[in-house]
């Protein structure tokens, strides 16, 4: 038996875990493995690829990235999440299934996130036997508590603001911390309250700019100068729009950009000095947290477990501390959102975190 398994969409901590847990479990079963490089690029004639064992995949745990690159462009590249629903063209996909007949892969792991399992919906429904292992940060994976990636992205978020932190208050200045997370909240509302945030301001409650403004007036009358703010890239003002670099012809729009617009806004409304940070890609990168290690290794080891099982067209899910499985149709083309009525908002409020609305 021979498998497959490719890492695509934007890369996470946690990557690896999952590869050498693939390459392990499988190896155990006494089959090889193919890792393809960058995504589904790797499966175009004549294939890229390098064949995986556990030699090669030990120590890669604590590494960020992914040792077999990605892409969130390229040759496959399905536009989901909030955007019109793309397939694959048909040109690309039979170019994959010539490799993997030469190959005589009988299984293919594909670790992605909303866009990439939505490309590996497509290539299940064309015949493939494909098993999606759910990546993100951003944690916006329908059918499934949890992705890994995302505890290291907020483990960044929450060190991030306590440097910000000290500045802003040794400044008594406003800091706007962007985080990312597209158009789900997630990294924002943990980052927040794990780093002690005053405002929080998400895609999923509209806010006022007049709101977050009287946090900072009120801060100022109990003697606190300073105030931290974080804002989600996905988050707007009540009646604006989402703030984006550019709109690419393929794949999400790029969000970014709302952090220093609402530190402008707040600087005319408020009178104080107030800055900017966009925490970007620091977010994506580094070495994973032991969450996260261990999620991707369990991710790792049931995705084996599924092909063995010949349950194709299935993801693997973590639902109440289990790991098991859905179809991937189940976790696709809807974003898991933040409930801005639910029990972690109201949780924030209690703790005084204001969310600009
Ligand atoms: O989906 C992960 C993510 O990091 C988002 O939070 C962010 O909007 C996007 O990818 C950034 O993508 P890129 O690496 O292409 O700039």
């Amino acid at each position: 038996m021979k498998i497959g398994v490719l890492t695509c969409g934007g890369d996470c901590p946690g990557l690896n875990a999952v590869i050498h847990a693939v390459t392990s479990a499988a190896n155990k079963l006494g089959w090889e493995v193919i890792g393809f490089r960058d995504g589904f690029e790797g499966l175009l004639p004549p294939g890229d690829y390098m064949m995986l064992d556990t030699r090669k995949t030990e120590g890669i745990m604590p590494l960020g990235g992914t040792i077999l690159g990605t892409t969130n462009k390229g040759h496959f590249v399905a536009k989901a999440g909030k955007g019109d629903i793309m397939e694959a063209p048909a040109e690309s996909i039979e170019k994959a299934r010539k490799t993997l007949e030469l190959l005589d892969i009988g299984g293919l792991i594909v670790i992605g996130g909303d866009g990439s399992l939505t490309t590996g919906l497509q290539l299940y429904r064309e015949g493939f036997p494909i098993i999606g292992v759910p990546k993100s940060i951003d944690n916006d994976l329908d059918a499934t508590a949890a992705t890994f990636g995302f505890d290291s992205a907020v483990a960044t978020v929450m060190d991030g603001l306590g440097r910000l932190h000290t500045t802003a208050s040794s400044h008594k200045r406003v800091l706007v911390v962007e985080v990312m997370g597209r158009h789900a909240g997630w990294i924002a509302l943990y980052g927040g309250i794990a780093g002690g945030a005053d405002v929080i301001l998400l895609p999923e409650i509209p806010f006022d700019y007049d709101k977050i403004a009287e946090v900072v007036a009120q801060r100022g009358a109990r003697g606190e100068h300073h105030t931290m703010i974080v804002a989600a890239e996905g988050a707007s003002a009540r009646g604006e729009q989402q703030v984006s670099v550019d709109h690419s012809k393929e794949g999400e729009i790029r969000l970014g950009g709302i952090g220093a617009r609402v530190a402008t806004e707040l600087e005319n409304l408020t009178k104080k000095e107030c800055r900017a940070c966009t925490l970007g890609h620091l977010q994506r990168g580094g070495a994973p947290t032991n969450l996260d290690r261990i999620l991707g290794t369990r991710f790792g080891v049931k995705a084996v477990e599924l092909v063995q099982d010949g349950a194709f067209g299935q993801m693997v899910s973590y639902q109440q501390y289990h790991v098991g499985a859905v179809p991937i149709e189940k976790a696709v083309h809807k974003l898991r959102l933040v409930d801005p009525e639910g029990e972690i908002v109201a949780a924030a409020r209690a703790v005084g975190i204001s969310f600009g609305d």
